[in-house]
């Protein structure tokens, strides 16, 4: 039930670090460190490439998830959406894993996919919020979200669950994980439940800068680029802004040209050591009249509205940088007078290809 929340969406952006806390603890072995089941392990050890298959925000979670994979274990990962997949398959290695990631389990996109996989004899994991869903049940291997019921169509907890999950499964099956993932994790959640009693902040931001907006640009790098993808799916979906992420080191190759007086960009930067290059690119969109947001996690100059988040492992930020982007999607919503949870044309679960 939505209790004294207006929308199931603020009530599940609520719940994303009782959410990581939950995952956090479901995935400890006896000794209180982060496991997964050794079947998984061994699978994902003798797999020689991972393939995450997912449509949407699983997929946004998917590609953050491959740069963990790849960055934390060293496994090589690709990231497909399915409905290209079943069609426009890429040349397989000799020992694929597929990775299936569904808050419903239902799709039928990701489910067409795993029909085709078994079909050629490989095997799968699901990375899933619903216990006994179709991919849930048809796949060799299960990982749960414990998310709990999401309801609004716009997935929120999910996605950070779903990072969260793929990080934990990165960290477990490295045999040298030089990474506290489990102090990481709670750290995250804690800066989670600051940027969630920031309200007002995002509501005014949402406010002066995109309610009477036709468009918005997100820019950001690395992990921030696909921050940007979700926070770009997120704003179109719930408010009919319509919204792209795009690759801020890309902005000169064509995209800057859209830029006009008081276009919104919002720009995202969590990395360290490419903080210089998008600052750079904030200052060639405000030279063209854009107005900026930064979500970033140290201060930037004075002229610049901003939301400031607390330091969390530079791995990890995509967990924390989503929730700044899915609040200011709320309010820009709710200003608009949209029907948030149930965003016109869409369905919670999409059952057909
Ligand atoms: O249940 P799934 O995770 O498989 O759903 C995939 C997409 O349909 C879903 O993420 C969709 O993009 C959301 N409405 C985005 O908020």
């Amino acid at each position: 039930e939505k209790g004294t929340y207006p929308h199931y969406m603020l009530k599940e952006i609520d719940e994303q670090p009782f959410v990581l806390r939950r995952i956090i603890a479901n995935y400890q072995d006896e000794n209180g460190k982060l496991a997964v089941s050794s079947e998984i392990v061994n699978a994902v050890k003798e797999a020689d490439r991972l393939y995450i298959v997912a449509c949407g925000t699983s997929y946004n979670a998917g590609l953050v998830g491959k740069s963990l994979l790849e960055n934390i274990s060293k496994k090589p990962t690709e990231v497909h959406i399915s409905s290209e997949f079943v069609y426009n398959t890429p040349i397989l290695s000799e020992k694929p894993l597929f990775i299936f990631i569904s808050q419903s389990g239902e799709t039928a996109d990701s489910r067409a996919v795993l029909v085709k996989i078994k079909e050629m004899g490989y095997p799968s994991i699901a990375i899933t919020n619903v216990k006994g869903a179709t991919l849930y049940r048809e796949t060799d291997y299960q990982m749960l979200l414990h998310a709990g019921p999401e309801i609004a169509v716009a997935s929120t907890k999910a996605y950070t669950a779903q990072i969260a999950v793929l990080s934990i499964l990165a960290c477990t099956i490295e045999d040298d994980c030089s990474f506290d993932m489990l102090n990481e994790l709670s750290r995250a959640a804690s800066v989670m439940e600051g940027l969630c009693d920031n309200k007002e902040l995002y509501e005014n931001l949402a406010k002066e800068y995109l309610i009477e907006s036709r468009n918005c640009f997100y820019i950001g790098r690395h992990v921030d680029y696909y921050t940007c993808l979700e926070a770009a799916l997120k704003l179109k979906e719930i408010s009919y802004i319509q919204a792209e992420g795009f690759a801020a080191g890309e902005l000169k190759h064509g995209t800057i040209a859209l830029i006009e007086d008081n276009t919104p960009v919002v720009a995202i930067i969590t990395q360290e050591k490419i903080n210089l290059n998008t600052r750079s690119n904030i200052k060639e969109v405000k030279a063209r009249g854009a107005a900026v947001i930064a979500i970033s996690m140290r201060r930037l100059s004075a002229e610049t509205d901003q939301i400031i988040i607390d330091d969390v492992h530079e791995k990890l930020t995509p967990l924390v940088s989503a929730i700044p982007a899915q609040l200011l999607a709320y309010y820009a919503a709710l200003y608009r007078d949209c029907d948030i949870d149930k965003p016109r044309n869409l369905a919670k679960s999409v059952t057909v290809e």
